[in-house]
């Protein structure tokens, strides 16, 4: 663990394109270890006296749980620092909210809405800073979900991901992971709502590399034939609630329900950060269904975050 240490301590885990495909393998390899630690009991206090400041611009129940318990476990402390409550929401300037933070605590996860902005705090600060959601990118999640696929899959590489919505947050961090660790990613979004250029060309070159395939399609059905591992979010993302009536016109071809998996691989397993709207961006039948692994992938948001944890912030 403290070898692996070197190539990650005090580094900022902002976008997967900032970390190799043998980076992200090794993140989910420390995950799998803590894992198992954790299961049999056995004590992983890697960050005994650390703290972890967790700044929250928007709403979140897996991200905040799984950092605070994580840390615990760790044997560290977090503070949960809404941004209603801290001079930041009051017009303190983000840099000067990272040069007081890096004077105080041992690491910062942020969820806010610019990824420029949590930029803006990694720049600033003197210690790692962690992205915990942005409207462009989830890596910490899509962390969790590759550890997840590997579980059920036994492997990534070479795996067919589809991925079915909006070319949101989660559709960026899954062609930037997915990409990096070999698999190919078909991401089905209508006109207007695909994936950002820069992030699917970014893909797209990691793919020379490792093997993977991405696609760009607005066929759901296309995107499905003979996947491993089907994908769906939200179609309305937090901060576009102004747009929610218009998204459900023009997502619901896009429903992943019983129709549109018949075309997956039989053996085919659901993946859905959560939360989860039944009956819009996925049917209750395979959320709730024997494909779907959505419980499995939010419990490793924790082992998945308590690896990173560790890589960045152990001594
Ligand atoms: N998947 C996820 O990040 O969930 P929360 O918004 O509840 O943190
Ligand atoms: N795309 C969603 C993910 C929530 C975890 C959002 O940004 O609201």
């Amino acid at each position: 663990m403290l070898a692996l240490q070197n190539k990650f301590k005090g580094r900022h885990l902002l976008t997967l394109a900032d970390y190799s495909g043998d980076e992200i393998k090794t993140i989910l390899e420390v995950a799998a270890h803590i894992k198992q630690k954790h299961k049999s009991s056995i004590p992983t206090p890697y960050l005994q006296g650390k703290t972890l400041a967790m700044i929250f611009q928007k709403a979140s129940t897996r991200t905040r749980v799984s950092f605070e318990v994580g840390m615990y476990q760790l044997g560290g402390r977090s503070l949960f620092l809404s941004s209603k409550d801290i001079q930041l929401g009051r017009g303190e300037t983000v840099a000067d909210t990272a040069r007081v933070m890096s004077r105080f605590v041992d690491g910062i996860m942020i969820r806010t809405f610019a990824q420029s902005d949590m930029e803006e705090l990694a720049r600033h600060a003197d210690i790692p800073v962690i992205n915990g959601l942005t409207d462009l990118t989830h890596p910490c999640q899509i962390l969790a979900d590759l550890l997840t696929i590997k579980e059920h899959k036994g492997k990534l590489a070479g795996l067919k991901l589809a991925y079915v919505g909006d070319g949101n947050n989660i559709a960026h961090s899954l062609l930037l992971g997915g990409s990096k660790v070999g698999m190919h990613v078909a991401v089905a979004s209508p006109r207007g709502y695909q994936p950002n250029d820069t992030i699917v060309r970014l893909a797209k070159e990691a793919c020379a590399g490792s093997g993977g395939r991405v696609e760009v399609l607005t066929d759901p059905v296309a995107a499905v034939s003979g996947a491993d591992v089907v994908v769906t979010d939200v179609w309305t993302s937090m901060g576009q609630e102004a747009e929610a009536e218009q998204r459900v016109k023009v997502f619901t071809p896009y429903q992943v329900n019983s129709r549109l998996t018949s075309h997956a691989k039989p053996d085919y397993i659901f993946l859905h950060c959560l939360p989860a709207h039944r009956g819009e961006e996925v049917t209750a039948e395979i959320i709730d269904g024997p494909h779907s692994v959505v419980w499995d992938e939010a419990e490793n948001r924790l082992h998945a975050q308590k690896a990173v944890l560790t890589l960045l912030m152990a001594d």
